[in-house]
């Protein structure tokens, strides 16, 4: 039996973070980099990319950028190349690049029957192709090359139960569901553990205009999510430390794969 430190310890890892220019990834890149990862940094923006490796930094812990398209299979191979080269073989791989594209988001004006077909591929590229199959293929390679590796895929309450409105987004996270427990199959004998997590509401660049009006104020869709929500509040993005660390941690959950941790407030357990 593992210390209880040495349980939740990534000292030595490797970590890649897709999207950690965002506000989940930023804090779940934080999280690795607090139980002792390397964490990599990667996304387009450099800005948002620095501020989130300065953060880790002002920790003491280790973290540098790496521009990254994840829509670019190019791109990702180029990234994980240098990251290689730089810090060394990648152990764990967060895909936390996507979001809602508001081009397929139903309204009165925008009816399911006519969102255009280029809206709904928007959706399926961001969240699924780049969001999870391209970067699982580009590093999940050299994971299986190495007999070791954890992936961590980011789905949403919108794949469980889709959510009114956002029906492109909910098909497409579904989907990251399903790849997650294929992969889990299928990498298990290589010793690459691959499972998700689902975060319930997070105020997000990528979500602000359905949970927020211009003002500020909440929006009728904020009222009935926090309604909905069993603990009554919005997450905080370091809520999704401890899950992180746990699915990351190759001592933590040896055994665990195909699995998906709901980090929700419990959204996903109430109807009525
Ligand atoms: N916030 C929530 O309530 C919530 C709930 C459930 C699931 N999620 C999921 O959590 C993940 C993170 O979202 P967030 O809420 O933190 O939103 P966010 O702050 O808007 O972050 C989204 C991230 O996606 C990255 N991204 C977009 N296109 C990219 C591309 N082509 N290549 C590389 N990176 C790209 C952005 O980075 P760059 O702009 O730098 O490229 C950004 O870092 C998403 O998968 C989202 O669907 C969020």
């Amino acid at each position: 039996m593992k210390k209880l430190t040495q349980l939740f310890s990534l000292e030595g890892e490797i970590a890649v973070v897709i999207g950690a220019t965002g506000a989940l990834g930023s804090a779940m890149a934080q999280a690795l980099a607090q139980a002792g990862a390397t964490v990599a940094v990667c996304g387009r923006s450099r800005e948002r990319g620095e501020k989130c490796v300065n953060a880790i930094l002002a920790i003491g812990g280790n973290a540098a950028f790496f521009e990254t398209n994840a829509l670019s299979r190019e791109s990702l191979e180029n990234a994980h190349q240098l990251i290689r080269s730089s810090l060394g073989h990648v152990s764990i791989l967060v895909n936390a690049a996507g979001g809602n594209d508001p081009a397929a988001t139903v309204t009165p004006e925008n009816p399911f029957e006519s969102i255009p077909q280029a809206a709904w591929q928007a959706n399926f590229d961001l969240n699924l192709v780049g969001g999870a199959l391209l970067p699982c293929q580009v590093f999940g390679q050299a994971m299986i090359q190495q007999r070791r590796g954890s992936i961590i895929n980011i789905a949403s309450v919108s794949a469980h139960i889709p959510l009114s409105r956002v029906v492109a987004y909910s098909a497409a996270k579904a989907a990251v569901l399903s790849l997650t427990r294929f992969l889990a199959r299928e990498w298990a004998p290589y010793g690459v553990r691959v499972n998700s997590i689902t975060p319930g509401f997070f105020p997000a660049e990528q979500n602000r205009r359905l949970l927020f009006n211009d003002d500020g104020s909440p929006t009728e869709r904020t009222r009935s999510i926090l309604a909905h929500t069993p603990l009554q509040r919005f997450g905080e993005p370091h809520e999704l430390a401890g899950a992180v660390i746990f699915l990351a941690s190759s001592a933590a959950s040896s055994f665990v794969t195909g699995t998906d941790i709901r980090v929700d407030g419990g959204f996903l357990s109430q109807t009525i």
